[in-house]
């Protein structure tokens, strides 16, 4: 199959949104941008457009996967219930990076869900992504746009590198601004649960909810018989080829542990202010200040891509603070390590 590669979009009005919204009503794969990442989309509503994604993606079919829409009225197709909580989430936080977990409409195909009895539903903040729903006249159904276990997708090149012959187009909107994927809140039953920490954070959600409990596979290594909530936070994940281990604690103490383990043939991902002290391997990334967690999460998986092309053999990392978005880049960091993780303080 030739991939085709839109570029340099022109708004809704461009032609190209409704060619790709026709491969989408027709049953193909249209990759797209979205704040956070890029995502491999196909109309939620097709049960055999959607088990394409499983294939392109080589995604295990019990991960399900999160339904997009462009206005907040079309939640009511999706869902069979829609406690007030949702509607105050979405108020504030939609368009964004955020998915809400709630019991899912008997209409939605297995196939999106991965036969549990809930649903993911988000609404991006991205005018080509909602653009593409809305002329497309479906729900969209997408994960991020990587080939399974890969670190996800932050430009269409990411995307073409990794689906070229498995999907129909991409849609190039540039690079995502956010970098990690949306911050995933159960409401689907009790105290609300956050299940994976994202682009909104768990402090957001607690001024608005209160109380929001964390899904242990958020922050620790799952036991071999324990299950996340959401399927995917399983799956090893956003790993780069070379194994990976993270230094936490204090910068000043985690760089120079870091100085002290990396060789001429070891990466080192560190804040930038260390940046120039790393003499001991030309394999450095900055990934931003320490005081930024913003900016780490914008970079964090370009760079871990970026290593599949150096000859590393270990990859040595520094860790932010569990704060803010900070919490999402400390849990991606920590999945593309396999826990491997060594404590200074
Ligand atoms: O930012 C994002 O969320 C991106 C963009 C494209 O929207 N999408 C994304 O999708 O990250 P994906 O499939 O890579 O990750 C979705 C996660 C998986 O861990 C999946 O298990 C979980 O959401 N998930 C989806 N539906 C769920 C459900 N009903 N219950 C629990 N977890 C669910
Ligand atoms: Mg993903």
């Amino acid at each position: 199959m030739q991939t085709q590669f839109f570029a340099h979009i022109n708004g809704e009005s461009d032609p190209r949104i409704s060619e790709a919204a026709e491969i989408i009503r027709s049953g193909g794969l249209v990759a797209f941008p979205t704040e956070t990442v890029y995502g491999l989309g196909a109309n939620a509503l097709d049960p055999d457009a959607v088990k394409r994604i499983f294939a392109a993606k080589g995604r295990p079919a019990d991960n399900p996967l999160i339904a997009h829409i462009s206005e907040f009225e079309e939640i009511r197709r999706l869902v069979s219930a829609l406690p007030p909580e949702a509607e105050a989430l979405a108020k504030a936080f939609w368009p964004g990076p955020l998915t809400i977990i709630l019991p899912a409409a008997p209409s939605v195909p297995k196939e999106v869900t991965a036969g549990l009895p809930t649903v993911g539903v988000r609404l991006p903040a991205n005018d080509i992504a909602l653009a593409l729903i809305k002329a497309s006249g479906v729900p969209i159904a997408a994960p991020s746009a990587n080939s399974s276990g890969k670190p996800s997708p932050t430009t269409a090149m990411h995307v073409y590198d990794d689906m070229c012959g498995r999907i129909e187009a991409v849609l190039d909107g540039g690079r995502s601004g956010v970098g990690v994927e949306s911050t995933i809140v159960s409401l689907a039953g009790g105290t609300p649960k956050l299940l994976r920490p994202g682009g909104i954070s768990l402090e957001q959600l607690e001024s608005l909810l209160g109380k929001v409990e964390v899904d242990k596979a958020v922050r620790e290594k799952l036991g071999d018989n324990e299950k996340p909530l959401a399927p995917g936070m399983k799956y090893r994940h956003y790993a780069p080829k070379a194994p990976m281990t993270l230094v936490v604690g204090d910068p000043e103490k985690t760089i120079k542990r870091i100085m002290e383990l990396a060789g001429p043939n070891d990466g080192v991902i560190c804040f930038d202010e260390y940046f120039f002290r790393i003499t001991e391997t030309p394999y450095v990334r900055g990934f931003g200040h320490s005081s930024h967690p913003e900016e780490q999460a914008k970079r964090l998986f370009r760079i871990l891509r970026s290593f599949d092309c150096l000859p590393v053999e270990q990859i040595y990392s520094q860790c932010p603070e569990e704060k803010g978005i900070g919490l999402a880049v400390a849990n991606r960091l920590k999945k593309a390590a396999g826990f491997s993780i060594i404590s200074v303080d």
